[in-house]
């Protein structure tokens, strides 16, 4: 069986990037994106490259090869659905915020709705693709759904989680670790999984290509995150425990990443963490874990978050007790929304964390980023806090206006124009004394402190 239409619900940083993917490496399929935003469906299809509602390197290159080719953006859900033999459900799976599992569990409200939409358009056979990070055995979910609106088409369901990062999503697109596929061990389940490895064979090699039962591919993708979330906390919490000893986290990094079993990637000791993705995906595992009775996993787990939220906080006392004691301006220069560099995502991002706690005492916070926008900026405060004090805040197009304001900046996103900014410029016109606060560990320290910083970094001085 050769697929010939995909659907794929969900048009956000993961069905963008993944279905402009998909189009452009096999052109003899068409794909349709949909999404219940009409905005971001226009924004998806705008003239202007530079105004697509995903800033990610590389992807306008894909979109403007693919689009209006076989790559499609529509607001036409029930249609494209219909038209599909492959429909892939790529939308939000947030942490629920009511009802039973409130702050812990995934809420599935999306993915649901979708299967009940999915069942109710159907006419013909369809492989569902199950693209949502979910809780293990959702899959069983979305079939009782299926079945229940509609049991007079065959529904195939596949995992298949996506393992992109963003700000190197295409990249990974391109040459990903892996493809993982769950799907049942049936005979009509083995072709389902047979159609969608035929699609990413189009240019990801066979043995990259991992197929799988369902439930070991749902549970895979939670755990990879876990794995990767569990080392920064590692890493971060050892960064305070060279402050103390006098050890640097950069050269403790450096010596256990070249032992070979336990590898060099994501020991890099940061402000913390952010993202949809990594809180919302251990507050799940370890909700999971705690409603099977299992009370010392869940604690183990639920610790990583502790640790991360710990290091948003012991930076910004460190910021607030430096102004505090040394009886500088309360006024401070963020460099950096975004929750990493290159992208314009700026969810569960370190610094709302940092800022709001900036404000809760009073001190005024300039905030300046390359990518993310100044209502992104205001709404991520406001959902973090609705009361906050927004008249501390002010949005910078450009970080080099009224240096002469601050006696303090703090960086906490990596974007490389801030490690190549021109810092003897910045030094010269900023107040005197000048601290810089250097939440990512970007800045080589001997060149800073020559020009006459104060330099604060994590875990080294
Ligand atoms: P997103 O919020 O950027 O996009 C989701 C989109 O789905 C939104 O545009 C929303 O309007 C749309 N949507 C929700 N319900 C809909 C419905 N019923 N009909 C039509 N459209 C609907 O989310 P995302 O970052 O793309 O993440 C999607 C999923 O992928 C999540 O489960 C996430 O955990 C997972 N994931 C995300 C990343 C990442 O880097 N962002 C990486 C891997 C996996
Ligand atoms: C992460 C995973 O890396 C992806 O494999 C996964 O698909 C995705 O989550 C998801 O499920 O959403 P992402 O959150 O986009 O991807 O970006 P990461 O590169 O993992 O960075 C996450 C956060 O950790 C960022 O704030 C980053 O700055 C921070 N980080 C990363 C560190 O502090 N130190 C590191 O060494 C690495």
């Amino acid at each position: 069986m050769k697929i010939k239409n995909i659907c794929c619900i969900g048009a956000g940083y993961v069905g963008g990037p993944t279905m402009s993917i998909i189009a452009q490496k096999n052109p003899n399929i068409n794909v349709y994106v949909v999404d219940m935003n009409a905005d971001k469906i226009d924004a998806w299809n705008s003239d202007n490259l530079n105004n697509l509602p995903v800033y990610e390197p590389g992807l306008a290159k894909v979109v403007k090869e693919a689009r209006g080719r076989n790559l499609f953006f529509s607001k036409d859900i029930n249609k494209k659905i219909e038209k599909a033999d492959m429909i892939f459900i790529s939308v939000n799976t947030p942490t629920k915020t009511s009802g039973e599992g409130r702050g812990y569990a995934a809420d599935l409200k999306y993915v649901e709705a979708c299967a009940k939409q999915i069942a109710e358009v159907s006419k013909t056979d369809k492989i569902i693709v199950e693209k949502s990070t979910v809780p293990v055995r959702t899959s069983e979910k979305i079939k009782k759904i299926l079945r229940f609106y509609n049991s007079d088409v065959d529904f195939q369901i596949l995992s298949n989680p996506e393992f992109l990062a963003e700000g190197t999503a295409m990249r990974d697109l391109e040459i990903p670790d892996r493809v993982l596929i769950g799907g049942d061990n049936t005979k009509k389940g083995k072709v389902a999984i047979e159609c969608l490895v035929d699609i990413y064979s189009s240019w990801v090699p066979r043995e990259n290509i991992l197929t799988t039962n369902l439930w070991s591919s749902e549970l895979s993708k939670l755990t990879a995150n876990a794995f990767l979330a569990q080392r920064i906390s590692s890493i971060n919490s050892l960064s305070e425990l060279c402050e103390v000893t006098g050890a640097d986290i950069e050269e403790v990094s450096k010596a256990i990443g070249m032992d070979s079993r336990i590898g060099n990637s994501f020991l890099k000791t940061s402000v913390g963490f952010g993202g949809s993705c990594f809180q919302k995906d251990i507050l799940n595992l370890v909700y999971i874990s705690r409603s099977l009775g299992l009370e010392e996993v869940a604690s183990y787990w639920e610790q990583i978050l502790l640790i991360n939220s710990h290091q948003r906080n012991r930076f910004s006392k460190k910021i607030i007790d430096c102004i505090e004691k040394n009886n500088l301006k309360r006024k401070v220069l963020i460099l950096g929304w975004a929750f990493k560099k290159n992208t314009n995502d700026s969810r569960e991002s370190a610094a709302i964390y940092v800022t709001n706690n900036l404000i809760n005492k009073n001190i005024e916070v300039d905030i300046y980023d390359p990518k993310v926008n100044k209502n992104k900026i205001y709404n991520d405060l406001k959902n973090l806090n609705p009361n906050h004090k927004s008249k501390y805040i002010s949005v910078l197009k450009n970080a080099h206006v009224n240096l002469s304001e601050y006696n303090l900046i703090a960086i906490m996103t990596e974007w490389d124009e801030f490690r190549d900014y021109d810092w003897e410029m910045t030094y010269e016109r900023m107040q005197k004394p000048a601290y810089i606060y250097d939440g990512r560990n970007i800045l080589d320290i001997k060149i800073i402190k020559k020009i006459g910083f104060n330099y604060i970094g994590l875990g080294r001085k």
